[in-house]
Order: structure tokens, then C-alpha cells, then sequence
């Protein structure tokens, strides 16, 4: 295997000694240069070829490795190995900020990636989340849409509020997630102090096969701290990568950032009637109803030594779990199983499973073969299976029901969830408003609402304060009233910087 060895000159690709590092072939000293220059054609072709391309959402963000533990007994509800009592595991965080591109400013209000990868010895388990327990949007459909809305404009290249507040509006289900967001989970002042969520509701299954539904809270042990638009604004211009630069240095410090694991854990046969669709993204499940069990704790103890190879190549998806543990029949998750493998194959490779980073740390036999980049390989064993020549596969043996699966039967339909007793699209964005939110962050909220609203074109003004009177009809009304109240600096006479002769700038 080859061997990166710094105490040795620099080498060609080949493994040759390189003729320099500093001046190009050429014919005489001003002559032109030459294509058999190997090192230089090398060197540019190379150079030439170093970004690969970003994440499509979630491109900026950094993250360190670490311990998870598990603090308490959850047996009887998951056999999943790495949640046993005791268990350790060693694992890998990644955080991000969802619409900005790789070089975006960490403190651009925004939802906040939150992922996992647990190097379990069942295989690599991921939980791919963020800073908030819901999300936008309830089915897949929507979701490339939605990211574009937030992204930029096809004509001027730029970001803009009434194209985020148009899709918003026109998908009211959105209004949880965008109360979090205009609250002050959009400005969490580093990752070490804001909480992480699976947001989706998951399963797990015990040793006697029977099956639970789950949620996941990880609870910062720093406590949960913010910014302020003022202050989020300054740091974006002043250090771009606050975010990534804080967690960094917190670990070089030794100061070693950890979140404990909770679940709210759901019988199976309570989803059926539960007063909300229990699958639904864009609800939580109140505490009351399902009160968080502790797990155990993870903490970060280990920054990368190399960014690209650890971080920008690191591959997280849904798509990962482990026995003891499944995915539900939310939408969005099940779509989300298929989009970030698929997303990986195009952006790092087709063998993005092999880099160090993704790889798992139990032996592989996958049927898999080939393409770009193979590198750990099956040698010289059967192809194919079944197999008459002694490489192992699966059998027959796993005929029958699966043990983390849910029962589903109907007719094919495009169409909303069944509804539930107590579903709609604006109660739990009132009480995040109304019971969580006290005086001073309801101030705040009107505050940046009625901000991002400012220059936002009708018809998706009104649309937009109509949307707020939904969730609660104070804030929303706050909310119109401090749009429509012209600024100080924009009374007649205003900005001396306007005025045009000396006369008017006196
Ligand atoms: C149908 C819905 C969704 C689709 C199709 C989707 C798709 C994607 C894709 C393609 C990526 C880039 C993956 C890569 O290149 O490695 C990504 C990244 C990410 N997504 Fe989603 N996403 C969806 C919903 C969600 C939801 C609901 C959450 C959180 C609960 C979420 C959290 C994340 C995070 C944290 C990352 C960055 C992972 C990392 O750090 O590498 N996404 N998403």
C-alpha cells in the first residue's frame, strides 16, 4: 500500500523521485515549456481536478470524532448492540448550515445539520438530523423545491426572501419549522451549544422482536446558547467560519464538547390513533405523551487532521442502521434513504464506502462490484451468489416477515397522510409561539420576521402576514405593524448620504 511519508522529497504520483517543485521544463531559460514536463502536467492536472462537488444542501460545515456511551439500560426495547449497557462506540459528528455554499458564513440564520455516524460492530449506524426537531415540509416531493427556494435566483445569482416566503407560505405544514428558524434556534452561537434531533420518528426492536417507535434527542451539556441578529451579522462578516474555527479550537483546548442521548420512545400500537400521525416531520411528539429516556452520552474529543478527507468526504445517510434498530413510514425518511447514498455515488464516488472515513470497522462481503476507484476488492472468490465455491451470502433462511418492519396495505395513491384526530398545520407553531417562547423571544421573533419580511413583493406579503395571524394572531398582527412602519432612516428627509445639493446635506 502506498505510504505517505513526509521525511522523504516529494515524489511524482508514480512514486519517482520529482525533478523540482519550483521551476517548470523548458527550452533554454525563456524558452516554452514542454507537455512531457510529467511534473508540472501532473501537478496542474491535479490542481485542476481538487474540488469535488459540494454537498447540495448542507455543503458548509465541519465536525470531529469521538465516544458515544451508553449511560443507561434501553434493553428492552432495542438489541442494537451499541445501545447495550456500557456499550462504547466510536463516532463521527458533522454540523452544517442547510442553504449556504461551502464558503457561506456560519452565522447565517439558518437550521443547523446535526449528524452522526456511530462505527457500530454491526456496521456503521447514522442519524442524520439537525439543530430542531421538525422540518418543513411532510413529503419528499416537495423537498428539492423547497431547497431551491432557498438557495438563489436563477437570473441575478443572488439570495432572496420573497422567493423563501413564497414557498413557505404556499406550504403552510412549513410553519413549525419556520417559527423554530425565526426563533433563536436560527442563530445557535457555536454547535457545542445547541441540541441535536433526529426530527424523524424511527424504530426500534428488542431481542423478544417487539417493536417500538422512536424518537431521538441529543441535549447539548453546554447549554443552549444564541446569537443576536446584530451579533450573527458582525460575525458573518468578520470570521466566515466562526462555527468551524470554535469547535476546532475548543478540542485543540482540550475543552471536549459532549451531548447526552435521549429517546421518546412510542409503543408500536399507539401510532395508529394517536391524537397527531406520529410520522408526520412536521410535528413533535408532545413530553407529556412520550417523556425522554436517557441513553448515554457522546462526546468529541478528536478534531481531523485532514478536512477534506474526513469531513468533506464523509458520506452520513438514514440509509445505515443496524439489527435493533429501522426506519418508520415517514415520507420524507423513507425518500431520504434512497437521495444520500445516491447523492454520495455522484459527489465522492462510487466506492465512497471504502474511504477511511465511511468504511465500516467489521469486515464487508458485499456482492457489490467495480466501478470507479475500487479498491478493496473480493480477489479471486465467486462473483455472484448462490455459490457453489465457498463465499458466503444470505439464503433463504430471511424468507418471511421482516422483524423491523410495519404492516401496509392499499391501493397506490398520490395523497396526504390518513389524517389523525388532531392534525393540522399551525397548532404546534402557536404553541412553540405562544407556551415555549416567552415575552422577550416573542419580541425577538417579530423582530426578525418582520426584518426578513421587509423586502419581500406582494403577493406573498400579505400571503405572509396571513401566515403568521395562523400560528397566532398577536404575533402576526406585530408583525404586519412593524413592516408597514416606515424605519427612522427612512423618514422624508432621512439619510443625509441621499440629499443631493449642499444646501440639502447642511
Ligand atoms: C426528502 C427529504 C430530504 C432529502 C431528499 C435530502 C437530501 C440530502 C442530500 C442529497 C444531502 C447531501 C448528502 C451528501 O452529499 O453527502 C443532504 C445532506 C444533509 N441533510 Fe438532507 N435531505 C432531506 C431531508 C432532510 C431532513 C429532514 C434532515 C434533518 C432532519 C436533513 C439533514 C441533512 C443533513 C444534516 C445533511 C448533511 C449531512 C452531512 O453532514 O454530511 N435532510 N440531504
Amino acid at each position: 500500500m502506498t505510504q505517505f511519508d513526509p521525511t522523504k522529497p516529494s515524489t511524482t504520483e508514480s512514486g519517482a523521485p520529482r525533478q523540482s517543485d519550483a521551476h517548470s521544463l523548458s527550452v533554454g531559460a525563456d524558452g516554452p515549456l514542454l507537455l512531457h514536463d510529467v511534473a508540472l502536467v501532473e501537478k496542474l492536472a491535479r490542481f485542476d481536478r481538487e474540488r469535488v462537488p459540494e454537498r447540495s444542501p448542507h455543503a458548509k460545515g465541519s465536525g470531529a470524532f469521538g465516544e458515544f456511551e451508553v449511560t443507561q439500560d434501553v434493553s428492552k426495547y432495542t438489541k442494537a448492540k451499541f445501545l447495550q449497557p456500557g456499550a462504547k462506540t466510536n463516532m463521527l459528528a458533522r454540523f452544517s448550515t442547510v442553504a449556504g455554499e461551502l464558503g457561506s458564513p456560519d452565522t447565517w440564520r439558518d437550521v443547523r445539520g446535526f449528524a452522526l455516524k456511530f462505527y457500530t460492530e454491526d456496521g456503521n449506524f447514522d442519524l442524520v438530523g439537525n439543530n430542531t426537531p421538525v422540518f418543513f415540509v411532510r413529503d419528499p416531493m416537495k423537498f428539492p423545491d423547497f431547497i431551491h427556494s432557498q438557495k438563489r435566483t436563477p437570473d441575478s445569482g443572488l439570495r432572496d426572501n420573497t422567493m423563501q416566503w413564497d414557498f413557505w407560505t404556499l406550504s403552510p405544514e412549513s410553519s413549525h419549522q419556520v417559527t423554530y428558524l425565526m426563533g433563536d434556534r436560527g442563530l445557535p452561537k457555536t454547535w457545542r451549544h445547541m441540541n441535536g434531533y433526529s426530527s424523524h420518528t424511527y424504530m426500534w426492536v428488542n431481542e423478544a422482536g417487539e417493536k417500538f417507535w422512536v424518537k431521538y434527542h441529543f441535549h447539548t451539556d453546554q447549554g443552549m446558547a444564541f446569537l443576536s441578529n446584530e451579533e450573527a451579522g458582525r460575525l458573518a462578516g468578520e470570521d466566515s467560519d466562526y462555527h468551524r474555527r470554535d469547535l476546532f479550537q475548543a478540542i485543540e483546548r482540550g475543552e471536549y464538547p459532549s451531548w447526552t442521548m435521549n429517546v421518546q420512545i412510542m409503543p408500536y400500537e399507539d401510532a395508529k390513533d394517536y391524537r397527531f400521525n406520529p410520522f408526520d416531520l412536521t410535528k413533535v411528539w408532545p413530553h407529556a405523551d412520550y417523556p425522554l429516556h436517557e441513553v448515554g452520552r457522546f462526546t468529541l474529543k478528536e478534531n481531523p487532521k485532514n478536512h477534506f478527507a474526513q469531513i468533506e468526504q464523509a458520506a452520513f445517510s438514514p440509509a445505515n442502521t443496524v439489527p435493533g434498530t429501522g426506519v418508520s413510514p415517514d415520507k420524507m425518511l423513507l425518500a431520504r434513504v434512497f437521495s444520500y447514498p445516491d447523492a454520495q455515488r455522484h459527489r465522492i464516488g462510487t466506492n465512497f464506502n471504502q474511504l477511511p472515513v465511511n468504511a465500516p470497522v467489521v469486515p464487508m462481503n458485499s456482492y457489490d462490484k467495480e466501478g470507479n476507484m475500487e479498491y478493496h476488492h473480493s480477489g479471486d472468490a465467486p462473483v455472484y451468489a448462490p455459490n457453489s465455491f465457498g463465499r458466503a451470502y444470505q439464503g433463504d433462511d430471511h424468507q418471511g416477515q421482516v422483524d423491523n418492519g410495519w404492516e401496509a396495505d392499499g391501493t397506490l395513491v398520490r395523497s396526504a397522510y390518513t389524517l389523525h384526530s388532531e392534525d393540522d398545520d399551525f397548532g404546534q407553531a402557536h404553541t412553540l409561539v405562544r407556551e415555549v417562547f416567552d415575552d422577550a423571544a416573542r419580541e425577538r421573533l417579530v423582530e426578525t420576521v418582520s426584518g426578513s419580511l421587509s423586502t419581500v413583493q406582494e403577493p406573498v406579503l400579505s400571503r405572509a402576514f396571513q401566515y403568521w395571524k395562523n400560528i397566532d394572531q398577536e404575533v402576526g398582527e406585530a408583525i404586519e405593524r412593524a413592516v408597514n412602519t416606515p424605519k427612522a432612516d427612512s423618514q422624508p428627509g432621512g439619510d443625509p448620504l441621499d440629499a443631493e445639493t449642499p444646501a440639502e446635506q447642511a
